[in-house]
């Protein structure tokens, strides 16, 4: 039986279970491990010949024949998890991963996602990349974490952390687990991390030159298998909960359009609110997913579920002035250098309405928790407002939440840091970046 007649069966078998469409070199692969597996024979497969089957002409008992490829597509069709298909799944996938990849969005990680998932979130985030390969991009993600938590000096904040990676191919994974890599995997990377992250091990000629990932790292991560077109469902699903960043990055550039944005709703669906997607340069961009509203960096987009779904209080007739010394954190003042400014009209209904204004508007009235929820819409609306992340720090603050404090001080410290001193602040126009670097200082001498 010549390949014609069977590769296109296999081939809508595997894209059937994985989403995979394979291209010329893989499908080659495929092939050849296909074809090496039809040449075994049938008991391997369970196959029992019977005596006067097995019994040859000169009366000595024969071995079954090969399977051959009719008879083994069977087999794989009805034994999905047999690991036999197992070993030609490993011959389908396009494995490949190195650390840092894609330096744009490593940089969109490190300044504005990751800053500002601690600032926001309530514990450690919770991360995941889906179809880690051999984890490179798990451990990345590990490394950036903690090098973020350093810098906003909020190692509590990432202690029990954990990174989850998921691939469909458990060859991977075992490699991942492993977690020992050569120079190949390091191209790109800040060069630091080798050395602060890796143990050096002795190369052989096979392998060259190798690297293990720390213990202590190894431990902050987890991988397991699961596949993306068919995950999980039910109580398993259920447990693992919902995540803040996802990764999911070169793996849907190998599915058809539709099923990549089946991939895409299912992943939303595990974001947390307020969570981030990042899909590779190259994938599919999800098409009208609702819910995910596009963000974007120099040179990298990404994707995030709203907070809550956005619901426009109804307007208040008149709403008093915002008084800007807080009563919530004193004595640290809101506006510690300023005279007051002077509202001569009430404010617009849009003022009203701002996640910020109704923020403020409860922070100075005492009701700190009742702050929090519209000031994380505000600091989801606009990440990069060095106001809001303040505020926000001041009403983690009021609530003896210092290491959530201290992260979004430290967040808003660092948007404020490329601001000439005098520059307005766009959401507290009579404030300027000094007026708020300053009272930032102050604020974080209590955290
Ligand atoms: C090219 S690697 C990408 C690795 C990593 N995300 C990166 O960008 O460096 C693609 C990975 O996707 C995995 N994959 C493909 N189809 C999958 C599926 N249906 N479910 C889970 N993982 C899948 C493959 O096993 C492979 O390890």
């Amino acid at each position: 039986m010549s390949s014609a007649s069977w590769l296109p069966a296999l081939l809508r078998l595997l894209e059937r279970r994985t989403g995979l469409v394979l291209r010329e070199r893989n499908a080659t692969l495929l092939e050849g491990a296909f074809v090496r597996l039809a040449a075994e024979r049938g008991q391997g497969f369970g196959e029992v010949l019977d005596n006067a089957a097995r019994l040859g002409e000169n009366g000595t008992y024969r071995a079954s024949p090969p399977i051959g490829p009719v008879r083994l597509l069977e087999f794989l069709r009805t034994h999905p998890q047999d690991k036999k298909w197992a070993a030609l799944l490993e011959a389908a996938v396009v494995p490949g991963a190195h650390f840092y990849r894609v330096l744009p969005q490593m940089l969109a990680l490190q300044a504005n996602i990751l800053p500002e998932l601690l600032s926001r979130t309530a514990g450690p985030p919770r991360l995941w990349s889906a179809g880690c390969s051999s984890g490179e991009e798990v451990y990345t993600l590990a490394f950036l974490l903690e090098e973020c938590a350093v810098q906003l000096g909020l190692m509590t904040g990432v202690q029990n952390s954990s990174v989850l990676g998921t691939d469909l191919s458990p060859h991977a994974l075992a490699l991942a687990r492993v977690g020992r890599y050569g120079t190949w995997s390091f191209r790109g990377t800040p060069l630091a991390w080798q050395s602060r992250y890796f143990r050096a091990l002795e190369g052989n000629p096979i392998t060259g030159p190798q690297w293990e990932v720390l213990g202590q790292v190894r431990n902050q991560v987890k991988f397991e298998l699961y596949n993306l077109v068919e995950p999980p469902s039910g109580a398993l699903l259920e447990q693992k909960g919902q995540y803040d960043l996802i990764l999911c990055r070169n793996v849907t550039i190998y599915f058809r359009p539709e099923v990549a944005q089946a991939v895409y709703r299912h992943l939303a669906s595990r974001l947390s609110p307020g969570g981030y997607l990042m899909l590779g340069p190259s994938d599919p961009p999800p098409i009208a997913l609702e819910g995910l509203e596009q963000k974007s960096a120099p040179g990298a987009l990404y994707w995030q579920k709203p907070l809550k779904p956005l619901k426009l209080e109804p307007l208040k007739k008149v709403k008093p002035p915002l008084p800007l010394t807080p009563k919530v954190v004193s004595p640290i003042p809101f506006r510690p250098s300023l005279p007051q400014p002077e509202r001569t009209s009430p404010p617009s209904s849009k003022d009203v309405t701002s996640p910020l204004e109704r923020g403020l508007e409860r922070l100075e009235r005492g009701d700190a928790s009742g702050a929090l929820e519209p000031l994380r819409q505000a600091a989801y609306l606009d990440s990069q407002d060095a106001f809001v992340h303040f505020t926000l720090g001041r009403v983690w603050l009021a609530l003896g939440r210092v290491a959530q404090a201290r992260a979004a001080l430290l967040y808003a410290q660092s948007l404020l840091a490329v601001f000439p001193p005098e520059t307005p602040l766009n959401s507290a126009p009579e404030l300027t970046a000094l007026d708020l670097r300053h009272a930032l200082e102050r604020l974080l001498l209590k955290v």
